[in-house]
């Protein structure tokens, strides 16, 4: 088998060597999902991008192919996204037939928008002859251009970072854009440079007649757990213009994590809405202790809006469901009362496993879980009781020389629900990721820890909790 080097992703994607950061161009084609992203085909460290390129039929397995889109005298393939051009509206192909447009960033000296199109499934690909279609109109960060369909007015939109605030613009055919409107440069947070935005409609609380759209914007640095991260507004969008709901000055995280950036959704699934993130953080990609690749995906995470009293609508993500077809052995535990010194999972070993579980708050000050656990090494996942705290503390997780930006504890405030709270987790051979309650908090974290160090443990302190539910299934590498 292969993929098995220190540290390799066993439940994620990961190049088989080199550099990647944001996934690009994800569209859903002919049975398959497309994942392009940031690559350096020859190096390990940033610089001179194209578009790598790799294919699923489940949003778990993946292929690698050949590198899709190489830099060109408009400079190197910066982030963009891909649609299906299903009426031909671009023109660019045979007569009522469909085909690929990747609309991307030329960056240059200036950043400016650009068109690539394909007609064999994002294989090959023929720069737009007519490039840029969005030139450089004197902004220095002008980029990662994420275009939807917008049916109602049957045509295009397109959300563009441009520094400290959003531009959406409209076109009838992909090549030729009109500027809409602006959002943002007083709105959230400005701790860094806006990038990678994305403009999302979702149903809320599952009520296909009652939507609302999410605005995601990365910025870099800045984020709340430190470097960079994702945030989201919730609001509406007229085809022209987005409307913030919420107060100017609040800000709401996609991930209390540092390890979740440039996030964008298949384009063409329909209702449902799926995204993956570039699972790193820029205060130290560079150096991660890997090789002979560097950088990894996320899991992928379906997405939807959900009401929550005195908080308004809030992001809920959940891991995609296809991921029950990786579980192997299971282990099942019910309303046990876990003790402080007493581990129920002594027995368990697990480098990559998925853990489900809901607790009724009791005495204990402080529970949850440490996974990747030896003598020396453990990354804790943990609940705070009284002040209502879920945190992941990877201070002590394994390697973290390589960046002082590296070790530490994230945290974020998860309300019980009637006393109890639910932790959902994935645990990779250098990640965790932990999905709180019904998915309204969520962290991404990378580790590097011993290969040896494989124990969980379920602990509580300075008293019991009562352990509703746990459910720890074992998990298969996806590369087989
Ligand atoms: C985000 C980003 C984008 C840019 C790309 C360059 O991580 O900085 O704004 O298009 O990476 O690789």
């Amino acid at each position: 088998s292969y993929y098995t080097e220190k540290y390799r992703p066993q439940l994620h994607f990961s190049p088989a060597r080199n550099w990647i950061n944001d996934p690009n161009g994800l569209v859903y084609h002919k049975g398959k999902y497309h994942m392009f992203y940031q690559y350096k085909p020859y190096g390990d460290k940033w610089g001179n991008v194209s578009w790598g390129h790799a294919v699923s039929k489940d949003l778990v397995h993946w292929e690698q192919l050949r590198v899709a889109l190489t830099p060109d005298e408009l400079g190197p393939i910066f982030s963009g996204s891909i649609v299906v051009d299903r009426h031909n509206t671009s023109g660019l192909f045979k007569e009522s037939s469909e085909g690929l447009v990747a609309i991307y960033t030329s960056a240059g000296e200036m950043q400016q928008q650009s068109l690539a199109y394909s007609t064999d499934e994002g294989i090959t690909w023929t720069k737009y002859k007519g490039n840029p279609v969005i030139p450089n109109p004197g902004i220095k960060d002008f980029r990662d251009p994420k275009v939807m369909w917008y049916e109602k007015e049957y045509k295009w939109i397109m959300a563009l970072a441009a520094g400290d605030h959003i531009q959406f613009y409209s076109s009838k055919n992909l090549t030729a854009w009109k500027y809409m409107s602006r959002f943002g440069e007083n709105e959230g947070s400005h701790g860094g440079v806006w990038e990678v935005p994305e403009l999302i409609e979702l149903p809320v609380d599952n009520d296909p007649n009652n939507t609302k759209w999410l605005l995601k914007v990365d910025i870099n640095p800045g984020s709340v757990a430190g470097g960079s991260g994702g945030q989201y507004f919730i609001g509406a969008f007229d085809g022209m213009r987005f409307i913030n709901e919420n107060p100017p000055n609040e800000i709401r995280w996609v991930d209390y994590g540092k390890d979740f950036y440039a996030a964008q959704t298949w384009f063409n699934t329909g209702s449902r809405k799926v995204w993956i993130g570039w699972m790193n953080n820029w205060q130290y990609a560079d150096v991660t202790p890997t090789n002979p690749w560097r950088g990894a995906m996320s899991l992928p995470r379906e997405l939807a809006l959900k009401t929550f009293r005195g908080e308004g609508v809030k992001l809920i993500q959940m891991p995609v469901k296809e991921l029950k077809g990786i579980r192997k052995n299971q282990y099942q535990w019910k309303n046990e009362k876990v003790m402080p010194g007493k581990n129920i999972l002594s027995s368990i070993n697990g480098k990559t496993v998925e853990i489900a579980a809901e607790f009724e708050l009791g005495s204990a000050s402080e529970f949850g879980f440490k996974v990747r656990k030896s003598a020396a090494e453990e990354t804790v996942i943990g609940y705070d009781t009284e002040r209502h705290i879920l945190f992941v503390d990877r201070t002590y997780s394994g390697e973290f020389i390589f960046s002082p930006a590296f070790a530490g504890r994230y945290e974020a405030i998860l309300n019980p629900i009637r006393d109890r709270i639910k932790l959902h987790i994935f645990v990779d051979w250098s990640s965790v990721e932990v999905f709180g309650n019904a998915g309204e908090i969520v962290f991404t974290d990378l580790i590097f820890p011993n290969p040896s160090s494989n124990r969980i443990e379920l602990y509580s302190e300075n008293g019991y909790v009562k352990l509703s539910s746990l459910i720890v299934n074992e998990l298969e590498s996806i590369w087989q």
